[in-house]
């Protein structure tokens, strides 16, 4: 079996990216995780990454200011460098350019936490508590060129409880993300052919 090549983007703390890192101990896992690249210095993720003896690398977006392609040539050079076949967005709080995006068509996820198309963007939870919902979740789903409206992977659903706030409901949606991310990873490393 030639397990994929992963590069995992984050911009912070990077749980779900070591939710992956674990699942892909597994000597059956279609994938290893072989790069983190963060676009904030000193994101906590990386510390991890390098902990687990992955290559851990920052596109400090600062100096690019406002050239988004520029930022995402930066990153495109890393991902070449390292022969990566699927990338997963991760907390990655950057909106994407459709040249960054059309590079990795059907072979760039990301998760999301709400249940796709519900609650696109920001906010997620107090928005889901505000309007008084009474399920509410997370979305592993392809990128597109449109903000969280690739095609659905895999959801995973919690309940919204009385007395909730947006930490609590996040808490109970992030433990769900740490499940369905590795589960959507090794779906797509699966079906995934190379060209
Ligand atoms: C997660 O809730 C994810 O769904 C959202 O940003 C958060 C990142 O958390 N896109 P972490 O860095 O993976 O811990």
């Amino acid at each position: 079996m030639s397990r994929k090549r992963v590069a995992v983007l984050i911009s912070g703390r990077g749980s779900n990216m070591a939710a992956l890192i674990e699942a892909a101990r597994a000597a059956d896992y279609p994938a290893e995780i072989v790069l983190v690249i963060s676009n904030i210095p000193g994101a906590g993720g990386l510390a991890t990454a390098e902990a687990n003896g992955i290559a851990a690398v920052t596109v400090d977006q600062k100096p690019f200011g406002r050239d988004r392609e520029a930022f995402e040539r930066a990153v495109q050079a890393h991902l070449v460098e390292h022969r990566i076949d699927i990338v997963c967005l991760a907390g990655f709080m950057r909106i994407l350019t459709p040249w960054l995006v059309g590079q990795w068509e059907w072979r760039m996820i990301n998760i999301h936490p709400s249940l796709l198309p519900a609650y696109k963007g920001l906010d997620t939870h107090a928005r889901a508590i505000a309007d008084g919902v009474t399920k509410h979740g997370a979305t592993v789903h392809f990128v597109t060129a449109e903000l969280d409206a690739g095609d659905v992977i895999l959801q995973g659903e919690v309940d919204v409880v009385p007395g909730d706030t947006p930490e609590t409901l996040a808490a109970r949606v992030l433990k769900v993300e740490h499940e369905i991310y590795p589960q959507a990873l090794r779906m797509i490393a699966t079906e995934y052919k190379l060209i």
